[in-house]
């Protein structure tokens, strides 16, 4: 049994210690936010952060994970109000999505050490591939982002998506409320 605390509650998985963390993670708990790009540590799609780092969750084990303290792209915020991801919707630097939650990861990371990062420093600590090629718009939206969290500048959080929280629960099992038993929080 690994135990580690994921989104500030206690998890548990009854997996294979040299299970990728992405894969309990997706297929034990659920939290799908987190993507599957290349498996190799290339892409960035998996990014968590572990322990305030940003970190690729394909390329450590739930092992190496036990203990630790993760935040997947579910647990930034209940309502979008991140910095990062304020900005992100502000400057339209989200394009096909999928790699989105592990840009928004990174940058998060970034921004909580660093809120006022260079262009050098975003690019750097943001290595994420795009296929659409909308880094220029992203280095905007993250130094963007950390104005805000300097209260530098405001953005409006972003509209609603039309859906409720009732109704997102109903679709979406990772934010249900938790329950006991594999791969879930207790
Ligand atoms: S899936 Fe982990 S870096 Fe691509
Ligand atoms: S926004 Fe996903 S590949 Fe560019």
């Amino acid at each position: 049994m690994t135990r580690m605390t994921v989104n500030d509650r206690p998890v548990q998985f009854d997996m294979d210690p040299q299970t990728p963390l992405l894969w309990a993670l997706r297929d034990a708990a659920n939290l799908t936010g987190t993507k599957y790009g290349c498996g190799n540590g290339d892409c960035g799609a998996c990014m968590v952060i572990v322990d305030g780092a940003a970190l690729r969750s394909c390329l450590i084990t739930i092992a190496e994970a036990e203990g630790r303290f993760i935040t997947t792209i579910e647990g930034l915020s209940r309502d979008r109000s991140n910095p990062v991801q304020q900005a992100m919707v502000a400057e339209q630097a989200i394009q096909c999505g999928f790699c989105t939650p592990g840009i928004v990861m990174a940058a998060a990371a970034l921004i909580q050490s660093n809120p006022a990062p260079s262009k050098e420093e975003v690019e750097a600590a943001v290595p994420n591939l795009c296929r659409c090629g909308v880094y220029p718009r992203l280095v905007r939206a993250i130094q963007r982002a950390g104005r805000v969290a300097r209260r530098q500048e405001r953005i409006n959080a972003a509209p609603a998506p039309g859906i409720s929280a009732a109704d997102a629960a109903r679709v979406v099992p990772a934010i249900r409320p938790p329950q006991r038993g594999k791969g879930s929080a207790d």
